[in-house]
């Protein structure tokens, strides 16, 4: 089963590129910028991944991007991971970057996407790793400093292909991005948020509502609202789900608790993704393997994972045709 696992071509839909930054590459990159870190050796970074919560990581990782400040040190964060993406047989990927972390700091933004879509695109040439880009604005910002990332977006408009919402959900619903999701609905990117993962059910809903979302990011509270549920299957509206991830936020207490086998049973477009693989402990084989060891799946249900990321994607249609 491993090895039809560690087989199976995979697309990935929700990965933070920032979320890939491995302790040794941290220590390289701060060596390289001369940025001090709090921390000793890359074994110190990993024995200090110990989250309680959502946001016990996100303190962390912001920390963590710190250490990144040129085109070149984008470049190497994503190509890394695309190295990855290959020997995880994951063949297409959607990957969210969240340019206030590093606007916040001083990076401008052309330092930042033209770094990640040099990575893409030698992936893309030498790896044949397909890719889309999809900006995340930080909700515990304002709605201004969204807007304004927007606007920074706009001479990339062919290289985003939509924007998202990431960072800590609880007390920042998502009716306080909705003017700017509107925005950018108008402008022509596509919408999807983080909704239901520490939030309560009511966030997915509004997420739908008021975001025009066409995919929810994690969204497990779903299985609090069981009429939400029969909604999320009759519209085959795409989860991103990320088990370890889960796992490592105390989502869940434990694998064997998650939901994520529930929801496919019922019909749910549920697909499994790594978010932040170097700091929850596993890319998409990992991720897989993960919940193929604590549930009895069948291959078909394994596989089913795969082609209901397929569905979920922004691949265009054609392509979508032949992967299927
Ligand atoms: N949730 C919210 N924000 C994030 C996450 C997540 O899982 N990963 C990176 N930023
Ligand atoms: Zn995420």
């Amino acid at each position: 089963m491993r090895e039809f696992v560690e087989r199976l071509p995979k697309v990935e839909l929700h990965l933070h590129i920032e979320g890939t930054l491995e302790p040794e590459l941290m220590f390289e990159l701060a060596k390289r910028n001369q940025v001090a870190i709090p921390f000793s050796s890359p074994e110190a970074v990993r024995q200090a991944y110990q989250f309680t919560n959502l946001q016990s990581f996100l303190d962390i990782y912001y920390q963590g991007a710190n250490v990144l400040l040129h085109e070149q040190d984008f470049f190497d964060l994503t190509w890394h991971y695309l190295l990855r993406c290959q020997v995880d047989r994951v063949v297409h990927t959607e990957i969210f970057f969240d340019p206030q972390t590093h606007t916040q700091r001083g990076v401008a933004f052309d330092t930042v996407i033209r770094g990640i879509n040099r990575a893409l695109k030698q992936a893309e040439e030498q790896l044949g790793i397909s890719s889309v880009l999809i900006m995340c604005f930080l909700r515990h910002l304002d709605e201004a400093s969204a807007f304004a990332t927007l606007q920074q977006a706009l001479p990339y408009r062919g290289e985003i292909i939509g924007v998202g919402l990431d960072s800590s959900e609880l007390g920042h619903p998502p009716e306080k991005f909705a003017n700017v999701f509107a925005k950018a609905l108008e402008l022509g990117f596509k919408t999807v948020a983080h909704a239901g993962e520490e939030g309560p059910a009511s966030n997915i809903h509004d997420a739908i509502n008021l975001l025009g979302v066409t995919r929810v990011d994690h969204g497990v509270r779903c299985v609090d609202d069981a009429q939400l549920v029969q909604m999320l299957a009759q519209t085959q509206m795409p989860l991103t789900v990320c088990p370890l991830s889960n796992i490592k936020l105390k989502v869940f207490k434990q694998m064997s608790e998650h939901n994520i086998v529930e929801l496919l049973n019922h019909g749910l477009c549920v697909t499994i993704n790594s978010d932040d693989p170097a700091y929850f402990g596993g890319y998409m084989n990992d991720n897989f393997w993960s919940v193929v060891e604590a549930f009895p799946l069948t291959k078909a249900q394994i596989a089913q994972f795969t082609f209901n990321a397929i569905a979920a994607s922004f691949i265009d249609a054609d392509t979508k045709a032949r992967l299927a």
